[in-house]
């Protein structure tokens, strides 16, 4: 595979069955339930304590991470696990870190109803956003049922997730054909990410998201996390500690690195990548050359004006963040 990277026919890369894609912009979107989505992405009356949106902890300003080791959710509770990125997740094949939701528009329900996240329930939300009259009108407009259910709610959520994804990076211009995109400290780092191995995990066009792997391949990984991968779903004991593989598009933005936040640097990720999943110790150079790649991963951020929210009514129920 390093043969065609070698003689530089970069195109040849981005074919169907490459090893790698570019990221396309979002297409087929239906803009008034994508608008309409962004609206209740960013609305924290979605939540118990009126405080805590997806936005909280998928923060569009930084890389739809909330860039901790595990999150902060209602009453300051510690989150169990970290927050992946929203951004490109519409090309996971599965949602979560152990795959259980099988797409964007099951997981979206999830989060609303979790206590240790925004901690209401799906009646109480639905009861709030049907006081709000704008918000009334609006999903009339875009359901044309009188009738406002969660499955409305989470359809207009994932159609919203379809528009976060971020094309154009400089890897997506060198992929297309411009050899200047990259330079060459970032061209020897691809070229070490796919002679080492990484790339049997981190392919496609998200460069992860489309495989459940072994976190430890060689070696153990050592964590005080919970989680047990994707054993928790299949209940197999094969399935132990394998984890969706995470997209590595923007990654460097996602900090700290791993389902438990435990590496705080890219750096140190790849360092710990390399021991565990292929038996490689990376000298310094190789480590410093595979980062300075990984960066080339950052695309155009989504672009889009601030949602503002329809004002509760009169007849809003009121968060309650302090009760018990
Ligand atoms: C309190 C923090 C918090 C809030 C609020 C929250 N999330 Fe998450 N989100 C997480 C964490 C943590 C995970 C990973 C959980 C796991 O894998 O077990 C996650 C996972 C996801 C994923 C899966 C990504 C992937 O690569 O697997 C998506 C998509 C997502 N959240 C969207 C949303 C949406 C939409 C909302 C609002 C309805 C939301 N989240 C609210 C913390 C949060
Ligand atoms: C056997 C499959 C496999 C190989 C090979 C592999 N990875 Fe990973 N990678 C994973 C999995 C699985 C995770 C998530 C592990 C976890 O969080 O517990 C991961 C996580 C990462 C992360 C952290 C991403 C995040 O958002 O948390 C980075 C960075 C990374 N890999 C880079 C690399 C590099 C660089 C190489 C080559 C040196 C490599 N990987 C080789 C499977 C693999």
């Amino acid at each position: 595979m390093s043969a065609a990277l070698a003689a530089g026919s970069a195109s040849a890369q981005n074919t169907e069955g490459g090893l790698f894609q570019i990221v396309k912009p979002a297409a087929n979107v239906n803009l008034g339930k994508s608008e309409l989505g962004k609206k209740l992405y960013f609305d924290p009356r979605l939540s118990k304590s009126g405080f805590i949106s997806c936005n909280s902890c998928h923060n569009l300003s930084m890389g739809g991470s909330d860039n901790l080791p595990t999150s902060i959710g209602d009453k300051w509770q510690q989150g169990p696990i970290n927050s992946p990125t929203v951004l490109n997740s519409s090309m996971n094949l599965a949602q979560f870190w152990d795959g259980r939701a099988a797409d964007l528009k099951e997981q979206a329900g999830g989060p609303i109803a979790n206590p240790g996240e925004m901690a209401f329930t799906h009646t109480l939300a639905i009861g709030v956003i049907e006081s709000i009259p704008a918000y009334a009108r609006e999903f009339k407009t875009v359901f044309g049922k009188d009738k406002i259910t969660i499955d409305q709610v989470t359809e207009a959520i994932a159609e919203f997730e379809k528009t976060l994804v971020t094309p154009n990076s400089r890897f997506d211009q060198w992929l297309l054909g411009n050899k200047e995109a990259m330079t060459p400290k970032e061209l020897a780092g691809l070229k070490l990410f796919q002679d080492s191995g990484c790339v049997a995990c981190h392919n496609g066009p998200a460069l992860g998201g489309n495989s459940f792997q072994k976190m430890g391949v060689v070696a153990p990984y050592k964590t005080k996390g919970g989680a047990e991968g994707r054993s928790a779903v299949t209940g197999q004991e094969v399935d132990r500690f394998n984890f969706k593989v995470p997209t590595l598009r923007n990654v460097e933005l996602t900090y700290p690195y791993f389902h438990d936040g435990a590496a705080n640097t890219l750096s140190e990720a790849v360092d710990v990548m390399g021991r565990l999943q292929l038996g490689k110790n990376f000298t310094k150079d190789e480590n410093t050359k595979i980062v300075a790649f990984l960066k080339t991963l950052t695309g155009d951020q989504p672009l889009f004006r601030l949602p503002i929210l329809p004002p509760s009514s009169d007849k809003t129920p009121r968060p309650t963040p302090f009760s018990k």
